[in-house]
């Protein structure tokens, strides 16, 4: 917990993660089904994009499916499933417009073949667009993703391993030139990271709201980030200390 109010504001933050949480909760308050929490969860996640790169933020990371989100009813993976179609299809003008490149995240192997080539025409229509990069976390894990840098490495490895390093793994993650998230906001108010960003997260300042996700705007958006700005980030150096990242 911070004890000493830091002398100057953070810079805004490069890069955001989101965990968009309270779908299903949202519905079930209004006594609808839970898919349509996530056709609202849609919404909003369009909403708080454009928000977003209107207000400069460079990278923001989605979480939109997690590796362990295939446990729910079949019914509602599939709705999700098709959303996420849907919205690739139908974002490409707002892209386009406002110059957004489109990236991935995940185990694509393991998601229909139909979204995964949604997914990669996307990323392909996108590639030389230069203005935010909107990183999509699509049957994403955090385990999942160490797992899978590991198994390259080892692949490609021609190390001792006694000598391996951060960045042997590093390198080998889904987007290696992406910098860490300085910030991951959580809405719906569960304070866990469900499998989100693991390794990029090590120093991430987390940002909890109550809200539910289809309940957010602009305003939710900027509120989280004033209140980053306020925080002291340490990476592991003494209170006081102008440590900034790595
Ligand atoms: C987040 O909302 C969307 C996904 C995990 C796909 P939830 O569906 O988890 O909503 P709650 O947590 O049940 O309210
Ligand atoms: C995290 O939410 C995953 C996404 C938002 C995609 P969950 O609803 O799956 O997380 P838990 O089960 O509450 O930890
Ligand atoms: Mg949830």
């Amino acid at each position: 917990m911070k004890n000493t109010a830091p002398a100057e504001k953070l810079p805004a933050p490069v890069h955001i993660g989101i965990i968009m949480d309270g779908n299903g909760r949202w519905a079930v308050n209004r006594g609808l089904v839970r898919t349509q929490g996530h056709l609202e969860g849609l919404k909003a996640a369009k909403r708080i994009t454009k928000a977003a790169s209107e207000l400069g933020v460079k990278y923001i990371t989605l979480y939109a499916f997690s590796t362990e989100n295939w446990k729910r009813a079949s019914e509602e993976v599939d709705f999700i499933m098709g959303l996420i179609k849907q919205y690739l299809r139908s974002e490409f003008d707002f892209s386009k417009r406002n110059h957004i490149r489109v990236r991935f995240t995940g185990n694509m192997e393991g998601l229909p073949v139909d979204i995964q080539k949604e997914i990669t025409e996307t990323i392909k229509q996108t590639a030389e667009f230069d203005g935010m990069q909107v990183v999509l976390a699509i049957n994403y894990g955090g385990r999942d993703e160490i797992i899978r840098a590991l198994k390259k490495f080892i692949q490609t490895a021609e190390k001792k391993h006694e000598d391996i390093t951060e960045n042997d793994i590093h390198r080998f993650l889904d987007n290696p030139d992406i910098p860490d998230p300085d910030l991951i906001i959580r809405s719906a108010g569960e304070y866990r990271t469900s499998n989100f960003l693991l390794w990029e997260g090590a120093y991430s300042e987390i940002y909890v709201s109550q809200k539910l996700w289809p309940d957010w705007e602009k305003s939710d958006l900027e509120t989280a980030i004033e209140n980053y700005q306020k925080r002291e980030r340490r990476f592991g150096a003494e209170t006081g200390n102008k440590a900034s990242g790595f």
